[in-house]
């Protein structure tokens, strides 16, 4: 066959070879080898210490690996990667209560220069950026308030949004969904969905990683999971995951896997 050559593939955002991660004396997990794709929003699964947490301060270079390679978005991860959105876990505790919603999101942005222009054409583009953040996350109509004035699903907005304004290549949400409500949980999972079609046209994908115990709200968005089982992560795609057998190992109880008459898939216990 003839025709134009196919471009190479992509390189994945996110490459473990042989990893293992220890805390003091202690293996957290070992054998990690596996591949992300860019574009991919991958849930983290696995119960309690597994090493959840672990694995994002491993790609954030918090955190360097005992055996194996972590390459992240094409080369060694490094601390201070200005190319990685982190929003931590239990981030809303940790806010600077008397600062605004807007001012804490366009704390997020580098320092560096967008583009031609002097300083005005450089401070018009900020607030570009910042007002999109604020907008993926439907956050205009409190940007204004402290985040004092602002309800736990609004901090975590802003908080996402603060991860999204300088654009990320690569966003690590370890647990954003705890302590939300169900309608929050919703819309959370809405905002990363759009965010991630948008880059996709853009031709600037977003790969997310996104540490969860409940694998339910985030269905309609998952690409792949990593999943901790029995001390090694894997990485699988999502319709893999969702399987009684897998499941039920991974937390140790019986799980099953339903499809509903509108086929959407959810698991539940019992
Ligand atoms: N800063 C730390 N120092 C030492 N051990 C830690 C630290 N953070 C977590 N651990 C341990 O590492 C293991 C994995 O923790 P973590 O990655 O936070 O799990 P998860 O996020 O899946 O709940 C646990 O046994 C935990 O106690
Ligand atoms: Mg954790």
């Amino acid at each position: 066959m003839t025709g134009p050559t196919a471009p190479a593939p992509a390189p994945p955002v996110v490459s473990l070879r042989d990893v293992e991660v220890r805390r003091g004396d202690r293996t957290v997990w070992s054998r990690g080898t596996f591949d992300i794709a860019a574009g991919s929003v991958v849930g983290v699964i696995g119960p309690n210490g597994s090493g959840k947490s672990t694995l994002l301060q491993l790609l954030l270079g918090l955190l360097d690996p005992a055996t194996g390679t972590v390459e992240v978005l094409g080369g060694p991860a490094r601390r201070g990667d200005r190319r990685i959105g982190y929003v931590p876990q239990d981030d809303g505790a940790q806010v600077a209560e008397a600062v605004r919603c807007r001012d804490l999101v366009a704390l997020g942005l580098s320092g560096h220069r967008y583009g031609p222009g002097g300083l005005g054409a450089r401070r018009r583009e900020r607030e570009a950026r910042v007002q999109e953040a604020l907008h993926d996350v439907e956050a205009e109509a409190f940007a204004g308030r402290r985040m004092s004035q602002v309800s736990g699903g609004q901090r975590q907005r802003v908080a996402l949004a603060q991860a999204l304004v300088d654009r990320p290549e690569l966003l690590l949400l370890d647990e954003p969904l705890a302590n939300l409500d169900v309608r929050n949980q919703h819309e959370a999972v809405q905002f990363i969905g759009r965010v991630t079609t948008r880059r996709a046209a853009e031709g600037r994908p977003v790969t997310t990683l996104v540490v969860t115990h409940d694998i339910n709200p985030l269905l309609s968005v998952l690409t792949g999971a990593v999943y901790l089982l029995d001390g090694h992560p894997h990485y699988a795609d999502i319709g893999d995951v969702v399987d009684e057998e897998l499941l039920s190992h991974l937390y140790g109880t019986s799980v099953r896997v339903v499809r509903t008459a509108q086929g959407d898939l959810f698991t539940r216990s019992g």
